[in-house]
């Protein structure tokens, strides 16, 4: 390729980046919520996760569905860590269509969440991964190097960013969000004690929104810990590599580089 026509499209590839973000939900107000998970140290707080599912169970699921998360999971250590015993009881609050019984009935460990109870309210197991929170400056994403991508953020400001506005259009209620960058039809749905947590945590309005988000990133991404600890063995082990590479390189060399310096140069 041309010189020329590498710059042309190096400047295709860089104005197509600047343009606005294709996440669905435009980027509006989002407050940079700092979360036990974050950094290359970071682990999800079990009491949270568990306040969050608290708060997924009373609040969010007359609506949202999560239908690609196992009931099982929550016993999972670095998740909720429910006792087995409690999770088999948490399951079975839940129905669940047998297709070999031909009926209903409670649901149990193997199963998992059901689907959305509203069509047009989105499953929420994947949600925290499918919204970015942050992004510029000018397309370049170096906010979310630094902050991350934001979807439990996005998620926390989404539930907090109601102003009061609403708005009848089409014979159906739309509610304005500052996080959304717009209107929505889903209502506001916390409030101030809103729950009463099992764990005793105050349940202002913003702890809830926490919490749920933090639950929400760990039906995205419940394996986020050991990414990170296989992470950072990768990047000790490749230090401690190239370091080794490069003593052995100065070494190999070492005699030839001598020999140059001690030949006087030959006009
Ligand atoms: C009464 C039903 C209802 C309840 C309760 C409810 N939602 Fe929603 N939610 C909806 C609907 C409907 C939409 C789709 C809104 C739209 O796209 O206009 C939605 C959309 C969302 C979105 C996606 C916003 C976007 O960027 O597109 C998130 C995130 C969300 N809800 C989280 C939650 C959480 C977390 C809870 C519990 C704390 C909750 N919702 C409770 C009905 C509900």
């Amino acid at each position: 390729m041309s010189i020329r026509k590498l710059a042309l499209s190096a400047a295709a590839a860089l104005s197509l980046g600047a343009g606005p973000a294709v996440a669905a939900g435009g980027v509006g107000e989002i407050i940079d919520f700092s979360f036990s998970f974050e950094g290359p140290f970071g682990s999800y707080d079990r009491a949270q996760l568990q306040r969050g599912l608290q708060v997924y169970t009373e609040v969010c699921a007359a609506c949202h569905g999560l239908q690609y998360v196992a009931f099982r999971t929550l016993t999972q250590e670095s998740g909720p860590a429910l006792s087995p015993e409690a999770m088999r009881a948490y399951a079975a609050t839940f129905e669940v269509f047998d297709p070999e019984m031909q009926e209903w009935r409670p649901a149990d460990g193997p199963d998992h969440f059901p689907e959305s109870a509203m069509e047009t309210a989105p499953d929420l197991s994947l949600m925290a991964k499918a919204r970015i929170g942050f992004e510029g400056p000018y397309g370049l994403g170096i906010n979310q190097l630094i902050r991350g991508m934001g979807g439990p953020e996005y998620i926390a400001s989404f539930l907090l960013g109601y102003d009061g506005r609403e708005e009848m259009q089409a014979g159906a209620m739309f509610y304005y969000n500052r996080a959304y960058d717009g209107w929505v039809s889903m209502a506001p749905v916390l409030w101030e004690d809103g729950v009463e947590y099992a764990d005793g945590t105050p349940a202002t309005m913003e702890q809830q929104a926490r919490d749920v988000a933090a639950f929400l990133m760990w039906t995205a991404e419940p394996h986020l810990g050991e990414r990170k600890r296989s992470g950072l063995v990768g990047v000790i082990f490749l230090t401690l590599l190239a370091s080794l590479l490069y003593l052995t390189n100065k070494r190999l060399w070492a005699p030839v580089k001598d020999a140059a310096k001690r030949k006087p140069k030959e006009a």
